[in-house]
């Protein structure tokens, strides 16, 4: 007989399987990697998110811009493009940020992880204060920003599921699951053929992993794929562009042509 008690039947929200180093550094015990680069996290996600996505510097030429990201996390990423986008996108412009994620952290874990921060304070406390204590299920928040609006939307449960039934197509993309080597699911060929089907022509994609196998599935569904320089301590990373409608059966074997960087 199992004596495990039954979460959902006792409705009690799973805690994620989290553990803390230097403090405020979280760390998954599930799939045994740090949510973000140990050196700074911040300075990552502007050098690989951002800057590999041509970011800041496209929102000043878009009024409507959507960026997608797989792995919401801590959401360091979504607070430093809120900021980032807030200072350079024209008066009356709107952000809509999509993110995936299966396990959604508590609201006091978000607080203790942003909070090496202090100068997103504003930001992460308006995120924190809107966030569900124990967050299950969708979340979509809508944020004041002076000028400009901003929406959040996390899809909650397994990345493919979620996107494959999601209805969107986004200007950029941050991929940023676990290591591929730990977390394979988030670098799947089926999950970048279903990120390729979710961006417009021209949308680019950024992702501090280098791995081969990652970038040739996201040449097969359709991007084209350069290495870039890696953020410290990382040789390279990758970012790409979608440079024609996504293509469902390509076949890297069948069209070098548009896959050669
Ligand atoms: C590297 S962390 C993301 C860090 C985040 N972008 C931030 O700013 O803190 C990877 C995230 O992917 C999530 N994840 C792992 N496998 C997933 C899956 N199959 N579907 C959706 N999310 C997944 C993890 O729970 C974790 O939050």
């Amino acid at each position: 007989m199992n004596d495990t008690p039954d979460p959902e039947e006792d409705n009690v929200v799973q805690q994620v399987p989290l553990s803390w180093h230097s403090g405020d550094m979280p760390y998954s015990e599930e799939f045994g990697d740090f949510y973000y680069s140990k050196a700074d996290g911040r300075a990552e996600c502007r050098h690989v998110f951002l800057a590999a996505n041509g970011l800041p510097e496209r929102f000043a030429g878009k009024q409507h811009f959507v960026i997608a990201e797989l792995g919401f996390g801590t959401g360091l990423n979504f607070i430093e493009t809120w900021a980032q986008w807030e200072a350079a996108a024209p008066a009356g412009s709107r952000l809509e940020f999509h993110s995936f994620e299966l396990r959604l952290l508590g609201r006091d874990e978000i607080q203790r992880a942003l909070a090496a921060w202090p100068d997103l304070s504003e930001k992460s406390g308006e995120l924190t204060s809107r966030w569900p204590k124990q967050p299950a299920g969708d979340i979509q928040i809508d944020f004041e920003c002076q000028d400009k609006s901003l929406r959040l939307h996390i899809h909650s449960g397994l990345a493919l599921e979620k996107l494959t039934a999601a209805n969107f197509a986004a200007d950029a993309w941050f991929l940023d699951g676990f290591s591929p080597a730990r977390n394979p699911d988030m670098w799947s060929r089926d999950l970048m053929q279903a990120v390729a089907d979710h961006t417009v022509v021209g949308g680019t994609f950024a992702t501090y992993s280098a791995a081969g196998w990652v970038r040739r599935n996201l040449q097969t569904a359709g991007f084209k794929v350069e290495k870039r320089p890696g953020h410290t301590g990382k040789r390279d990373m990758s970012a790409g562009i979608l440079t024609g409608p996504a293509s469902k059966t390509a076949d890297i074997a069948g069209s070098p042509q548009t896959l050669t960087v």
